[in-house]
């Protein structure tokens, strides 16, 4: 039997709960590497859809894979025939030849990837994304805090991964130093940082091809 889908319940509702916080980061997304018409972009774990909207506008050409069908749902009824969605099973390979897309994106989706998989997550989305593309990658970040909003949103973070169930994956992520060291696990070198949200959340540009 597959396992159940932990956004059975809260994928309806949550853009209410979430965008208010992350719409921010998604624009700072689009400064840090400007989407090109033509090109091809995937967004792994891309969940109600939200993510890609922005890249639709730019006329990319998108792609999201996730492994909840409930959010794939909200995704599907958003994006309609403008986005090619596919539900994977967790650690399946992602559905695309090498060097098939110019940008690769995945936003607060490496905390909840088991531990021991992440590496390997990070890895086959370096495969799928052209040698000259980029990979950007968004998640939590635990290097210092800044200003009054860095520790109280790592308070409400923490309060936050408790209520939705993730606590333990946030827990590990968190011991392992976020993204830098698992890039490094992969094989991959960030090129560059961006710090957001108090310091709490970092967007993170990978080169897939890193010798
Ligand atoms: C916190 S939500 C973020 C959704 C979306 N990226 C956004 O920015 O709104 C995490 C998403 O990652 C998905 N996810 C978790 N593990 C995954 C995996 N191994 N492969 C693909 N998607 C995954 C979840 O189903 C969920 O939709």
């Amino acid at each position: 039997m597959p396992p159940s889908d932990p956004y059975r319940r809260s994928a309806r509702y949550y853009d209410r709960l979430v965008e208010p916080m992350q719409a921010g980061v998604r624009n700072v997304a689009l400064e840090v590497i400007p989407p090109q018409p033509g090109w091809r972009v995937l967004d792994v774990g891309c969940g109600t859809g939200t993510g890609l909207l922005p890249y639709v506008a730019a006329d990319c050409e998108v792609t999201g894979v996730d492994v909840s069908g409930a959010m794939l749902e909200q995704a599907a009824a958003r994006l309609g025939e403008r986005a090619d969605l596919h539900l994977l099973a967790a650690g399946e390979a992602l559905p695309a030849a090498d060097d098939h897309f110019d940008l690769s994106v995945t936003t607060m989706v490496l905390h909840e990837v088991p531990a021991e998989a992440r590496p390997a997550f990070l890895a086959e989305m370096a495969r799928v994304t052209k040698a000259e593309g980029r990979m950007l990658l968004i998640d939590f970040r635990f290097g210092s805090l800044r200003g009054w909003r860095g520790p109280a949103l790592r308070t409400a973070t923490a309060v936050m991964e408790r209520l939705s169930g993730h606590y333990s994956g946030y827990r590990s992520y968190k011991a392992s130093g976020g993204v830098p060291p698992i890039s490094a696990a992969a094989g991959l070198e960030v090129e560059r940082e961006k710090i957001v949200a108090g310091g709490n959340m970092a967007l993170y540009v990978v080169r897939p091809n890193t010798p």
